[in-house]
């Protein structure tokens, strides 16, 4: 029989193309997803699809009853600047939905591992120097950043105390096709669309702020192997959580002129104040990840730049 996977957010960006990674590797796939800000046309045609809350007893009971042998959670509210305006709002849907998910674990005749998307990029904050690792102190500048933060710790202890087999994936900034160019993470999407507007890229502040970007076909990758890979032994919050990025810091100037080069199109960049608050330097380092899961990023910035660029330019 092939293995069993709920995705949860499914219809969104990272967690379709993590159905479509399970699905080529022979699993079984749910997709669970209220369709806030995911689409129905993303779920991969192979998966079975069930629209529920993951705060709501519906998706508990799936949990619970579903026989899952691994649930991937990427459902969440993932705007940071959202986060700030409604810190309760982002908890209710980051903290306790997860909460109500790993209770359902907990409760579940057949117990799933549970793989928890975290953020290598809001999680440590600005007091340690990149290319951070695991082990590194997290003080989160967001309320996003603190609720992956909690749930990281609920799920540190539900393996500790309950003996739920979980891991955690920390995902630098995920670039791709299917990024929603209207949402407030997707920076190579907005800057793809502009250019196929034929507008100025707008870069706030000196453009030197540096991120790592890393393909979502890579991070798709790393779920996989986490789905299956031996675990370290359960222990301190950051025992079986591993950095998903490629180590590289690029700043915004370049991944601007990159993308204009690798697309063909000519666009001004153009510059506006700073945003407040905004983390100057961002990349984590993969070597952990490398080791326990085998796996190591495949795709170039510039290929999966022009492959991104290319995925927008076909829907127009
Ligand atoms: N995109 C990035 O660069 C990045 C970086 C670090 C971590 N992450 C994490 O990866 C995961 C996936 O992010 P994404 O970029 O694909 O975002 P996304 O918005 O495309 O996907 C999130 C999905 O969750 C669904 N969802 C939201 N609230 C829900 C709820 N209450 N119940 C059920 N479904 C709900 C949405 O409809 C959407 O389909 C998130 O947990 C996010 O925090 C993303």
């Amino acid at each position: 029989m092939s293995p069993r996977a709920l995705v949860t957010g499914g219809a969104g960006f990272i967690g379709s193309h993590i159905a479509d990674a399970l699905l080529d590797r022979g699993f079984t796939v749910v997709v669970l997803d209220d369709l806030s800000t995911g689409r129905r046309e993303n779920v991969p045609s192979g998966c079975e699809f069930a629209q529920l809350d993951v705060r709501s007893a519906d998706a508990a009971r799936l949990v619970r009853e579903g026989a899952f042998d691994v649930v991937l959670h990427e459902a969440a509210q993932i705007d940071v600047r959202k986060s700030v305006n409604d810190p309760v709002a982002d908890a209710s849907i980051n903290i306790l939905g997860a909460l109500n998910l790993l209770e359902a674990v907990r409760a579940a005749a057949k117990r799933p591992r549970f793989i928890f998307a975290s953020t290598g990029g809001a999680i440590y904050g600005d007091f340690v120097t990149p290319p951070n690792v695991e082990e590194y102190a997290k003080d989160p500048d967001s309320p996003y950043g603190i609720a992956k933060c909690a749930v990281e710790h609920y799920l540190a202890y539900y393996g500790r105390i309950h003996g739920v087999e979980g891991g955690v994936l920390r995902y630098a900034n995920v670039y791709g096709p299917r990024q929603d160019p209207h949402g407030e993470a997707g920076v190579v999407a907005i800057f793809c669309n502009r250019l196929l507007d034929g507008r100025a890229l707008t870069i706030f502040g000196d453009g030197k702020q540096t991120r790592d970007y890393v393909h979502v076909k890579d991070v798709a990758a790393a779920n996989v192997a986490i789905a299956t890979a031996p675990l370290p032994a359960v222990g301190r919050l950051d025992a079986r959580a591993m950095n998903v990025g490629t180590g590289v810091e690029t700043d915004v100037i370049t991944l601007a002129e990159t993308l204009r080069r690798v697309s063909g199109r000519d666009a001004a960049i153009e510059f506006a104040p700073a945003r407040p608050g905004e983390q100057l330097r961002s990349a984590v380092s993969i070597g952990k990840a490398r080791q326990l899961l085998n796996w190591t990023p495949q795709r170039t910035l510039e290929a999966g730049l022009k492959e991104t660029f290319d995925y927008f330019a076909a829907k127009r």
